[in-house]
């Protein structure tokens, strides 16, 4: 530690994915949860009709970064983001959830770091509240002097499964598809630059397949082999706008070297599949779940993190 950093920093889950997925709902969920009573639930509320008393805040997109500190159990197999871990005097790891904004022209900043052997993120000294604003309110740019150096343990990346589903509105597969690519790829890429023997340490990403309440939503099986067969579509495009520039092609037209580390998973297979990534120790796992209405809720994705930071 430099004398610049007092305090020790806590670790941080990423959040990631499209605009409108869900993610600023989820962080005002989760932190909200322990003050949430269930009994004030009432099932039939929309997002707009919201009360301060319900567990989401309502929404607006998102233009740069926020932070969150969160505590989850890690007394109890199956923890619970309503937990109230004070009252319980349970044992407890902090974390920081970051929420990011999805529009793909406000995200290039947060792929960079994924590549790097142990990524950090630069958390504003200020932690935002999302209880009593929106996301925007409380932020500072994170390159703001003072901010903190938080180690990045695991990502989150949500999708709307009901977009998924709706091939009408527009193709929302595809830039889903392409935007978890880069995240993939980004990680693959940090696999390459281990020293040695020595391997990263495992950055885990979490698929969270959201809006299951609606019933229009694809199920979380057909969301992961929906993202894989995309996934492979565009890898395969992407070796042939290679493979046509003559990038990295000897005499037999054979891809070497350099263009097989931008290859995202198992190199020259037809499908891509999640476990592929497995060969880069980046474990991949597809959730279901809804941060609002009726539906598994999000405990599976809580229980997730607990388990990896
Ligand atoms: P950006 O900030 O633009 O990247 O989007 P975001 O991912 O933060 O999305 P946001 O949290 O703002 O949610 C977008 C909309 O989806 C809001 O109207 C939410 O209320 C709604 N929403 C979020 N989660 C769910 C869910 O589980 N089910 C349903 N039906 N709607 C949801
Ligand atoms: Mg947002």
């Amino acid at each position: 530690f430099s004398a610049t950093t007092p305090y020790t920093t806590l670790p941080s889950v990423l959040l990631l994915g499209p605009s409108g997925a869900g993610k600023t709902a989820l962080v005002t969920l989760f932190e909200r949860g322990p003050l949430y009573h269930r009994q004030q639930q009432q099932s039939t509320s929309t997002p707009e009709t919201l009360a301060v008393s319900s567990p989401v805040a309502k929404t607006h997109t998102s233009q740069v970064p926020f932070s969150v500190e969160l505590a989850v159990a890690t007394d109890t197999p199956n923890p619970s983001y309503r937990d109230d871990l004070d009252a319980r005097g349970a044992t407890a790891k902090k974390f920081l959830l970051v929420d990011t904004p999805g529009h793909a022209k406000l995200r290039s900043n947060v792929l960079a770091p994924l590549s790097d052997l142990a990524p950090t993120l630069s958390i504003p000294s200020t932690l935002s509240s999302a209880s009593t604003s929106t996301s925007t309110a409380t932020t500072s740019r994170s390159s703001d002097t003072g901010a903190q150096k938080s180690k990045l343990k695991a990502i989150i990346f949500m999708v709307d499964a009901a977009a998924l589903a709706d091939s009408s509105s527009g193709d929302a597969l595809a830039p889903t598809a392409e935007y978890l690519y880069e995240v993939l790829l980004a990680l693959q890429r940090r696999f390459h630059k281990r020293v040695g023997s020595r391997a990263p340490r495992s950055i885990p990403v979490l698929v969270a397949a959201n809006k299951l309440d609606l019933f229009t939503a694809l199920p979380a099986a057909l969301v992961k082999s929906n993202l894989e067969a995309e996934i492979s579509r565009i890898r395969k495009a992407r070796s042939k706008g290679l493979l046509d520039s003559g990038v990295g092609t000897d005499e037999a037209g054979v891809v070497g070297g350099d263009e097989a580390d931008d290859w995202l998973g198992a190199y020259g297979g037809d499908k891509f599949s999640f476990k592929e990534m497995m060969e880069f120790d980046v474990e991949v796992e597809v959730i279901g779940g809804n941060v609002v209405g009726e539906g598994p809720g999000a405990d599976m994705w809580w229980k997730w993190i607990g388990e990896r930071i």
